[in-house]
């Protein structure tokens, strides 16, 4: 009886931590997917110098951008189509990702002072950065 409490009782907290672990694969891809979909809207907003709009949409993408740090615990390692060299190469991964949030911050700023060639600067910064990561980092499958 006990020995059958003490395996559902593993069960449980084995189901749990599983479910804890997809959940963060599924918020950073959704997170990534918001990102692209963002990010090529701003490109329309900037070519039709929607200041005020690019300053919220940039502010927007950047705190979920902020999110993303925490969304790569250590146990999601080999999950999703994250490479392990992400958690090999964490100070680097993590630098990468600051700087992908700070060109957003930068991007937001610049829009407020409607300066489009720092507009345009960050943004350049931003859209370069995707396909740097992805190919260090992101697997192809
Ligand atoms: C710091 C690294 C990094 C940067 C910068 C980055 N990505 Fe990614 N991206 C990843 C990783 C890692 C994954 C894989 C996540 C997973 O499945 O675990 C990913 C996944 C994605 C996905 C797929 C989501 C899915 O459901 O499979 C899309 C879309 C995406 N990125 C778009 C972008 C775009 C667009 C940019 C630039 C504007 C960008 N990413 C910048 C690392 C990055």
């Amino acid at each position: 009886m006990q020995k059958q409490l003490l395996a559902g009782l593993i069960f449980g907290f084995l189901t749990c931590a599983i479910g804890a672990e997809e959940a963060k694969v599924e918020q950073r891809q959704t997170i990534f997917k918001k990102v692209e979909k963002g990010t090529e809207s701003l490109e329309i907003l900037i070519d039709h110098g929607a200041m005020s709009d690019v300053v919220v949409k940039a502010d927007a993408l950047s705190k979920q951008i902020a999110q993303l740090v925490n969304l790569f615990p250590e146990d999601t390692r080999g999950k999703g189509r994250s490479s392990s060299k992400i958690w090999k190469n964490w100070d680097d991964f993590s630098a990468r990702l600051s700087r992908f949030e700070s060109a957003y911050v930068q991007m937001s700023n610049a829009a407020s002072n409607e300066d489009s060639k720092r507009v345009k600067q960050a943004f350049k910064l931003a859209d370069s950065s995707c396909r740097s990561c992805h190919m260090k980092y992101r697997s192809l499958w």
